[in-house]
C-alpha cells in the first residue's frame, strides 16, 4: 500500500471520463483513475522483498503478464497482455511492489508523479526515433504533457525542436523550456510552410494523430521517422502512400516505455539535468478542476493532484 502524495493526470484519464477510452470499459463501475502515482510505502505484503514501509517511491504503471514472449525477451511495454495500472487518484493505492521505483531525496513526489506516462512515453519515442545531437524534431501540439516532455528531452539530447500550438501565450512559456522554433497555428498547410522554412525534419513526435500524421510525413526528410503514440486530433489518419514509399519514410507506433526508461528519467531529475514542468497542483477534492483545465487547453505541462 502506498500513501499517495501526488498523482499526475493524463489525457488518457480524460478519455476514460469522456467514455471514449481505447483501453478501459467505462461501463464497468466503480472505477478509480490515475496512473502516475508517487508517495510513501505504508505497508507491504508478506512475500514482498526489495521495498519497505517508509520508502519514497513512484509507480511504473505498466501492467504486464510476465510470461509472454515479449516479457521474456523485452522490452516489457511490448507485452501481449499489456495494460495500465489505475487507482492513483486516491489517498492510498494498492500496487505491485516490483513496479515501484525508489526516489532519491532530491526528487519530490510531485516531480516524480509527472514522469511515468508523459515523460516515459516521450523518452521511449525519442529512443525509437533514434534522435541524436543536432537532429530536428517536429512536435505538433507541443504544450501538453507529452509535448513539453518531448521538448525538454530533445534539448537534453542536443537536438532541436519545432512545436505548434493554438496559443502564443503557451508557446512563449515553452521557449524557456528549450523549444527552439514555435509555430502558432492549427492549419496544416500554414504549419507545413513554416516548418519547411525552418529545415529538414529528422523525426516527428506525433501524439495527435488525425490530420497531423500526413502533416508529419509532409515535413519529414527522406528516410526520416515518425513515432505515433496518440490520437487527440483524430482516431484515423489518411496518408499519401506514394509519398511514404518514395520518401523511404517510417511510421512507428509506440506505447509507454520501460521501467528502465523511468529509472533513467528519475536519474536525470536527481542530477538536475531535467526539471519536469508542473503547471499546477490540485487537492484530491479539486481533481475535477484539473480535468477542466486539460479539457479547456489552458495548461502547459503536467497537472498533478496531491492527496
Ligand atoms: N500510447 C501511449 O503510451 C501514450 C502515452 C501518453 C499519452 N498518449 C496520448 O498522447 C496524447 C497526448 O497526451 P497528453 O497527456 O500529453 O495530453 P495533453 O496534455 O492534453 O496535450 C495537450 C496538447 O494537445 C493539443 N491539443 C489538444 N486538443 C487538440 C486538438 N483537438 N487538436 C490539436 N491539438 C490538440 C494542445 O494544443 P494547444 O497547445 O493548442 O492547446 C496541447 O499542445 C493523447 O492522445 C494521449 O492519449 C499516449
Ligand atoms: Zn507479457
Amino acid at each position: 500500500m502506498v500513501e499517495v502524495e501526488a498523482c499526475a493526470i493524463n489525457r488518457h484519464d480524460l478519455w476514460i471520463l469522456e467514455g471514449d477510452s481505447a483501453v478501459i470499459d467505462t461501463s464497468d463501475l466503480p472505477f478509480v483513475s490515475g496512473l502516475d502515482l508517487a508517495g510513501t510505502v505504508q505497508n507491504i505484503g508478506e512475500d514482498v522483498t526489495g521495498v519497505e514501509s517508509g520508502d519514497r517511491v513512484v509507480l511504473c504503471p505498466n501492467v504486464t503478464c510476465g510470461t509472454c514472449r515479449y516479457c521474456r525477451e523485452g522490452p516489457e511495454n511490448l507485452c501481449e497482455n499489456h495494460s495500465l495500472y489505475h487507482g492513483g487518484l486516491a489517498e492510498a493505492a494498492r500496487v505491485q511492489a516490483d513496479r515501484l521505483v525508489p526516489l532519491p531525496d532530491s526528487v519530490s513526489t510531485v516531480e516524480a508523479a509527472a514522469l511515468p506516462t508523459a515523460y516515459m512515453t516521450a523518452y521511449h519515442m525519442l529512443r525509437r526515433l533514434e534522435t541524436g545531437p543536432t537532429d530536428l524534431v517536429f512536435i505538433p501540439g507541443v504544450t501538453g504533457g507529452v509535448g513539453v516532455a518531448g521538448v525538454q528531452l530533445v534539448a537534453s539530447l542536443g537536438a532541436h525542436s519545432i512545436g505548434t500550438s493554438s496559443s502564443q501565450v503557451k508557446l512563449d512559456r515553452l521557449k524557456s523550456l528549450g523549444l527552439d522554433y514555435a509555430i502558432k497555428s492549427t492549419d496544416p498547410n500554414e504549419i507545413e510552410d513554416a516548418v519547411t522554412n525552418i529545415g529538414s525534419v529528422d523525426g516527428v513526435l506525433n501524439h495527435l494523430g488525425g490530420e497531423y500524421t500526413q502533416l508529419g510525413l509532409d515535413v519529414l526528410r527522406r528516410d526520416g521517422r515518425m513515432a505515433v503514440c496518440g490520437r487527440t486530433a483524430g482516431n484515423k489518419s489518411v496518408i499519401d502512400i506514394p509519398d511514404l514509399f518514395l520518401g523511404h519514410k517510417r511510421v512507428i507506433g509506440s506505447t509507454m516505455g520501460t521501467q528502465r526508461d523511468l529509472e533513467t528519467l528519475i536519474g536525470l531529475v536527481a542530477s538536475g539535468s531535467l526539471t519536469p514542468e508542473i503547471d499546477e497542483t490540485y487537492s484530491l477534492e479539486d481533481t475535477e478542476a484539473a480535468f477542466v483545465a486539460m479539457q479547456d487547453r489552458e495548461s502547459v505541462g503536467k497537472l498533478v493532484v496531491t492527496p
